[in-house]
């Protein structure tokens, strides 16, 4: 598999491709990759002739005394998996690549609403962060079809949003939650979790999937649902920090009879922040 590490390389890689007419999708991600990732590789390879992966931990959507600097590198392991599935080729930019002026001189995307709610409530910043390095890679790269995860439901919104707005010429796929058995969506966070932690964590998604079948059996208290949820969760030994059930096209709050509802959920457990969520009606 090839690797690149600057703009210029990436753009001769892809020109190469484009000359023969080939199709190109983009897999942005921050590495550390599990079997979530490796299903957006693959769902990639289906859609398009060429896959390109590009792993950058972004300072810019950390906060302050969040994890950045304990954030798992493992570029070696990913490079082997990434490898073994057969992507066509790596993009590793350098923070200076990404941010030549630096952060504070970068001008910023910023998609409003959707990013000042829930994770972006507790996460302020965050959404700019990534709506800015998404944009800067889909620039880079010019993918016809670039892949996300519906695990980060809002990041996904957000992303959507930014594109339909700045008329970004890209397809935006989004691929369903690749979980453990038990239940728990993989991410690259569950690492941080200890072994009696990882025992608890399933209860997030049961707990999701209780409220779904609530819904489903025609519950429309959505107050009540919600805190029950939150109760449940404490039991566990969850310190939520939000749980809530909204409009799943544009997670406003649902009023009255909605279209489509999904249930969005952050808690932590131990040092470990873990989201996930569930369009009602898919349990
Ligand atoms: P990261 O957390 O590495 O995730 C990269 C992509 O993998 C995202 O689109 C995410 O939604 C998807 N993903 C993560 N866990 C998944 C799972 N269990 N099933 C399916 N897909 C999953 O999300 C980011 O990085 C960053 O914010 C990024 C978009 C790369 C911008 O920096």
């Amino acid at each position: 598999m090839d690797s690149v590490n600057s703009i210029k390389e990436l753009h001769q890689r892809i020109a190469v491709w484009r000359a023969a007419g080939e199709s190109v999708a983009l897999v942005p991600t921050m590495g550390n990759l599990h079997a979530g990732h490796l299903e957006l590789v693959k769902q990639a390879q289906q859609r398009a002739d060429r896959v390109i992966v590009s792993i950058f931990i972004n300072p810019m959507q950390f906060g302050v005394g969040e994890d950045f600097d304990s954030y798992p590198r493992t570029l070696e392991q990913d490079a082997a998996q990434l490898q073994a599935v057969k992507t066509d080729l790596l993009f590793i930019p350098p923070v200076q690549e990404v941010y030549p002026r630096g952060q504070a001189a970068q001008t910023v995307v910023s998609v409003p609403v959707l990013s000042d709610m829930l994770c972006g409530a507790s996460r302020p910043g965050h959404f700019s962060g990534v709506a800015t390095v998404v944009c800067k890679l889909l620039n880079m790269a010019q993918p016809d079809l670039a892949l996300f995860g519906t695990k980060d439901y809002q990041q996904l919104l957000v992303i959507r949003q930014m594109v339909a707005d700045l008329c970004i010429p890209v397809e935006i796929i989004g691929i369903p939650t690749v979980r453990e058995g038990d239940g728990l969506a993989r991410s690259s966070r569950n690492g941080y979790l200890t072994a009696e932690e990882r025992s608890l964590a399933p209860a997030l998604y049961r707990t999701l999937c209780e409220t779904s079948a609530a819904i489903a059996e025609g519950n429309s208290d959505y107050r009540v649902l919600e805190s029950e949820a939150i109760q449940m969760l404490e039991a566990a030994g969850f310190r939520p920090d939000y749980y809530s059930i909204r409009n799943a096209a544009d997670l406003s709050e649902p009023e009255g009879e909605t279209e489509s509802l999904v249930i969005v959920a952050a808690a932590y457990l131990g040092r470990a922040r873990l989201i996930d969520n569930l369009v009602v009606d898919k349990c």
